[in-house]
């Protein structure tokens, strides 16, 4: 039988875990340091909060028509509809169970929607966003370039990418995203404040860890970035980058 493609393996999984566990609606790894804002704050995931304030950067939301591709469980999309002001913020992701979650989480946010849909070939008409954010997630598909072409495909001239990925040592992200017809504007590598995130963060997620099945616990540390386990180990030891990248079409 042929081996089911990534996408469709990122869907099962994601589908599944959705099933296991609700209690977080974010699946980053976080950045650290906390903004003054957010240091003080009882929010759980406050550093996977971070992350997405990070990515944003001063970019300019206020009555934009943003898009967030592989919006997962839509702690970040809720967050910047609320917080940031953009007149319709719409979540894809390829994992209905995600999108279910996501819904039952933020039910009645006026400009938040969730449309399920596959990154490489995005539900949405050529040239009517004015930004698309993308955290953690291209490094999960079949052809990241296809990616790239489609939020080029779907900006408006002008519009903003905001890209923030893990990526192997020989993969180049930025380049991609060159190639794809982009103006890069800036590079920033956050892995140092990404592993400085897990490090602070370890114990919450150690904590989730413990609320799967316990054959299932090793694999999902090595997943979530608890401290001194797989994904952990691969960015503290630069195996792994992880880099913002802001571009213009
Ligand atoms: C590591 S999670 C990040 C989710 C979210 N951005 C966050 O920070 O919480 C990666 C997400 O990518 C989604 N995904 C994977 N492949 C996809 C594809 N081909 N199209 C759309 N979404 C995809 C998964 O379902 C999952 O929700």
């Amino acid at each position: 039988m042929n081996q089911p493609s990534r996408n469709e393996q990122a869907r099962q999984f994601y589908n599944a875990a959705g099933t296991l566990s609700t209690d977080f609606s974010f699946m980053n790894y976080g950045f650290a340091p906390l903004s003054a804002e957010l240091s003080g704050s009882t929010e759980p995931e406050k550093y996977c909060l971070q992350l997405y304030r990070q990515l944003i950067g001063g970019t300019p939301l206020q009555g934009k028509r943003v898009v967030e591709v592989s919006c997962g469980r839509g702690g970040g999309a809720a967050h910047v509809a609320q917080g940031f002001g953009p007149a319709d913020y719409l979540g894809i992701d390829i994992s209905e169970n995600n999108l279910t979650l996501a819904s039952k989480r933020f039910p009645g946010v006026k400009n938040l929607r969730f449309q399920q849909g596959n990154a490489e070939a995005l539900p949405l008409e050529s040239g009517t966003i004015d930004v698309v954010l993308n955290v953690e997630a291209s490094h999960l598909y079949d052809n990241p370039a296809k990616f790239f072409a489609e939020v080029h495909r779907v900006l408006v001239p002008g519009g903003r990418f905001l890209h923030v990925d893990l990526h192997w040592q020989d993969k180049d992200p930025p380049a991609m995203i060159a190639a794809a017809g982009f103006r890069v504007d800036e590079v920033v590598d956050i892995t140092k404040n990404v592993v400085r995130a897990l490090q602070e963060d370890s114990e919450r997620r150690e904590a989730l860890v413990m609320t799967f099945p316990e054959n299932m616990r090793k694999d999902f540390r090595d997943w979530s970035g608890v401290k001194d386990f797989r994904a952990y180990n691969r960015l503290k030891n630069g195996e792994w980058l992880y880099r913002i990248t802001r571009a213009t079409r």
